[in-house]
């Protein structure tokens, strides 16, 4: 009775599973932050997106890690043809045929001060930095990325985007933009697993202010108005009250990012036994659905598939 009038349901279709993938060969290594998570090289990378695609799951947002000799001051590795990412993307189109794969833009892990855009004298400089990030996007296209999902805030930065891919024929190309993504102390984990923390200072002047609601909705119409096919809001937990609300007032698609902070706090607390892992998860699953989030990425996605599939 209760399956028959539920307002709501999971389905392995609304998740997107981020993955890290490093140079080398033969690495799978977990991440210590993040348990159940790992960084891999490419020929892991794909058996592991086989896997995903395995349990029904439709997309991966993949994020590159690139080593530190490669950093520099303008993040040149990031459209590097033959950088990480790029390299990746090749391989599991080549390989995982049907899984959809999204790509991170954002300088952050090819910067050497961590900063997801060009700093000047201590400021991170808005205008130049869209120009690097156009040509960052366009590079995950030559690869074969089937979506680019920018997620460094800068303003302007959608419409840099879609201009370039436009131009070079990408036009079919489709853009989750991270819209609505704040300054959030969520991100510890993930900045440890994409080795991207910021050297100095903090992401305050790009990142969303926690305590702003209808800066959110700004943000969102802007993106919508300069080419975002999909809007995310990021982090979720905290704010499932903005994905609520950007759900009522546009009429696009909603993602909606489970981070990296919300994971590890929940396999913490599952490894001492104090809380039902799948339980809580699923619950947590059914929350941001509840909100109005289309879909969600998480790193619980594998287990909560393999979950949803026993349950039914
Ligand atoms: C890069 C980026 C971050 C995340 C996704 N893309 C970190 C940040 O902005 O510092 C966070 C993802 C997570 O915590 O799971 N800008």
């Amino acid at each position: 009775m209760r399956r028959m009038v539920g307002e709501h349901r999971l389905s392995a279709d609304q998740l997107i599973y981020p993955l890290f993938v490093v140079p080398g060969k033969g690495v799978k290594e977990q991440i210590d932050s993040m348990p159940g998570v790992h960084h891999f090289s490419i020929e892991r990378l794909v058996t592991e997106a086989q896997e995903v695609k395995r349990l029904g799951i439709p997309a991966i947002l993949l994020f590159g890690v690139p080593e530190d000799r490669k950093k520099n001051s303008k993040a040149r590795e990031a459209y590097n043809p033959k950088g990480i990412v790029q390299q990746a993307v090749a391989a599991l189109k080549r390989s995982v045929p049907g899984l959809v794969v999204i790509t991170d833009v954002c300088l952050c892990a090819y910067t050497d001060h961590g900063h997801c855009g060009v700093v000047k004298d201590g400021r991170v400089l808005n205008d130049p930095s869209l120009e690097i990030l156009a040509k960052t996007a366009l590079s995950h296209a030559l690869a074969g990325a089937d979506m680019v999902a920018p997620s460094d805030m800068m303003d302007g930065r959608v419409g840099a985007i879609r201009a370039l891919l436009d131009k070079k024929n990408f036009s079919h190309l489709p853009i989750m933009s991270y819209a609505a993504k704040y300054s959030s102390s969520f991100y510890g984990p993930f900045r440890e697993a994409a080795e991207s923390a910021p050297k100095f200072g903090d992401r305050k002047s790009y990142q969303m202010d926690p305590a702003n609601l209808r800066m959110a909705l700004r943000e969102v119409e802007l993106d919508i108005k300069e080419g975002a096919d999909i809007v995310m809001v990021k982090p979720g937990l905290a704010y499932l009250d903005v994905v609520a609300a950007v759900r009522q007032k546009f009429h696009i698609p909603v993602a909606a990012y489970n981070v990296s902070g919300e994971y590890s706090m929940v396999k913490a607390a599952a490894q001492k036994g104090w809380i039902d892992e799948k339980a809580v998860v699923l619950e947590t699953l059914l929350g941001f659905t509840r909100a109005g989030a289309d879909m969600i990425i998480t790193y619980h996605a594998k287990d909560a598939a393999k979950w949803i599939k026993e349950a039914k």
